[in-house]
């Protein structure tokens, strides 16, 4: 495998990220914001998003596995971090690297609302691929939507490789 293309470059993910910021600074004011990264693949987005949020945030992980080597989702979802902060009547927004069957989102989105008791839960995520979409989910905040092909970089990986990549590039499959 090797990378086959930049699809987004720095300017352009910095660029999109001071917007989504603003407008989450906008609607969670006078709340009381969580942000959960969906680890691995969120981490660098979370660092970046969290940095253009002009409020008092707290900030927690949870782990999630349902991929291996594959670049397809296997279905099954495992849950392997809790979250350690008390959600109770907080307003969590889920931060998620990449949207594709949607299985994991709804899955993350169940969880929160029946392990823990939020005020409120949305969503954001750096890239939706909503062509590709097996169960309906709505994404709240959405930094591209994109179709072509698999994604490495910017804390996405392929077999744990390339999440250190600055840009977001397509793997020539
Ligand atoms: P879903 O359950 O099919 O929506 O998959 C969501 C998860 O799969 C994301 O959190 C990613 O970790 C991973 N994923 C989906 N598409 C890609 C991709 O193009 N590159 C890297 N990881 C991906
Ligand atoms: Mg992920």
């Amino acid at each position: 495998m090797k990378i086959a293309e930049i699809i987004l470059d720095r300017q352009k993910i910095a660029d999109r990220i001071n917007v989504l910021g603003q407008q989450i600074t906008a609607d969670y004011r006078g709340k009381n914001l969580v942000l959960i990264g969906v680890l691995n693949g969120a981490f660098i987005f979370l660092a970046d998003l969290a940095r253009t949020i002009d409020l008092e945030a707290e900030v927690d992980f949870i782990r999630v596995a349902s991929y291996d080597a594959a670049t397809e989702t296997s279905g099954s979802i495992r849950l392997s971090k809790e979250p350690e902060l008390d959600l109770t009547g907080k307003d969590v927004l889920l931060v998620e690297d990449i949207v594709d069957s949607g299985i994991t989102m709804t899955w993350l989105h169940d969880y929160f609302m029946t392990k823990h008791q939020p005020d409120s839960i949305k969503t954001c995520a750096l890239i939706d691929k909503h062509e590709r979409r097996a169960v309906e989910v709505k994404v709240d905040y959405v930094g591209f939507q994109l179709n072509r092909g698999f994604l490495v970089g910017y804390g996405l990986d392929y077999a744990q490789k390339y999440r250190t990549l600055p840009e977001v590039c397509a793997l020539e499959v």
